[in-house]
């Protein structure tokens, strides 16, 4: 007898082996569906294999398949919605098996571009009591029929299909976290960084075109200078936003000049007389996480201050009393009341500046009084 001529031998083993390696490799919800399907098929043999997820109302929210080429696959029309038999096993946590599937009492016909299937074998996938979908397959090797060790393989695979499906959800959910975490990280930056710069600026141009128009050119010359510079200061911060890099200027010069500079910076731009103090200048190491807060917040509440308060004075104060650093921001404007004003849902400055007190180990104070001004103070420990 020649070899062909053996009955074909399954390594049963080491199919299994590699189909719950193929499904558990993958870390998406997509890939780990396909993933089953293609292994069924290459496990039992057969012809045809898909999986179906069920949706609230127990149809198909998803439905996967193999061994249909996708001319066949179009010409068959919309995926089932709630296929008799098929739907009815994502209910029943219980494997079924048939020689024919057509003469089964719950068969309900098929759109005509449907290719023949008679030997069926469906398995659910359940994780803790819940039925997450059911993987079939129809048209055995060996005549069309599945035997009860082809159920049994098909178990399997099922039960470790379930695990893999609930880690990539598991995984996917997080990457959504993630992702929404940093899309507020974005704005919050851009926001903080970009935003007041611009404010600025756009002042800046203003009282340029004016001398410009009154032939003032001398003092126009000087206007657009901080034009460049406040544009410049602004790319590199919307740079730093999108390369996640910590503020450019406190990166690069350190807490205490950056600050003295941008005060610099701002001040020409608004005709407030904005004063900085520091009690450690040149010797304050502090971590890097809660200088950039300082820097932050700093810059939010002078930006605040000069937007919404029409002070004669900012003064902006840095001390470092034992054990903590401390950054004052007062301003003798308008004041606010608190409460209305939080309220509002496209108000990001004050939420960001808790926020990042929040995220620095620290607290945010902010008091104001209408008509007598407004003080932010932002506390945060450091060993
Ligand atoms: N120093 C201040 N002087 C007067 N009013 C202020 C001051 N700081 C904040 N406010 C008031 O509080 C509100 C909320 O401030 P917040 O920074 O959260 O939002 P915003 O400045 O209006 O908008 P955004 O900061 O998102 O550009 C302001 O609209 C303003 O009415
Ligand atoms: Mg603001």
């Amino acid at each position: 007898m020649s070899s062909t001529d053996q009955p074909a031998c399954r390594d049963d083993l080491g199919a299994l082996s590699r189909a719950l390696l193929a499904v558990t490799e993958q870390t998406s919800t997509r890939e780990v569906l396909q993933m089953i399907v293609e292994s069924a098929r290459s496990l039992v043999g057969s012809e045809f294999a898909a999986l179906g997820v069920p949706d609230e109302q127990g149809r198909f929210a998803e439905f996967y398949a193999a061994g249909v080429s996708d001319e066949q696959w179009r010409a068959i029309g919309p995926v089932p919605r709630a296929h008799g038999l098929l739907s009815l096993m994502m209910r029943e946590d219980r494997a079924y098996r048939t020689r024919d599937v057509q003469t089964d009492s719950r068969f309900s016909g098929w759109p005509s571009a449907h290719p023949d299937m008679r030997g069926f074998l469906g398995v659910p996938i359940v994780d803790c009591g819940t039925i997450l979908g059911s993987v079939y397959v129809a048209n055995g090797p060996d005549g069309g029929d599945f035997t009860a060790e082809d159920e049994r393989l098909l178990g399997i695979l099922a039960a470790h299909a379930a695990i893999a499906l609930t880690r990539a959800r598991m995984f996917e959910r997080d990457r959504e976290l993630t992702l929404v975490e940093e899309r507020s990280r974005i704005a919050r930056d851009l926001h903080d960084a970009v935003a007041q710069k611009l404010f600025s600026l756009r002042l800046t141009v203003g009282a340029a075109e004016a001398l410009a128009l009154k032939g003032d050119h001398e003092r126009a010359h000087v206007e657009f200078t901080s034009v460049k510079e406040l544009a410049g200061a602004a790319l590199d911060e919307l740079r730093a936003v999108v390369t996640e890099l910590r503020p450019p200027a406190v990166r690069e010069d350190g807490l205490v000049p950056a600050l003295r500079k941008h005060v610099a910076v701002i001040s020409r731009a608004h005709p407030v007389d904005v004063r900085f103090r520091s009690d450690c200048d040149g010797r304050c190491a502090l971590p890097e996480a809660v200088e950039d807060a300082v820097f932050r917040v700093a810059q939010e509440a002078l930006h605040n201050a000069l937007q919404h308060g029409q002070p004669a004075v900012v003064d902006i104060s840095l001390s470092t009393p034992r054990g903590k650093v401390r950054l004052t921001v007062s301003d003798d404007g308008r004041g606010f009341d608190e409460a209305p004003a939080v309220e509002g849902g496209h108000h990001l400055g004050l939420a960001s500046m808790r926020e990042r007190a929040r995220r620095a180990g620290g607290r945010l104070r902010v008091e104001s009084r209408p008509g007598v001004g407004t003080t932010v103070e932002l506390e945060v420990p450091v060993e």
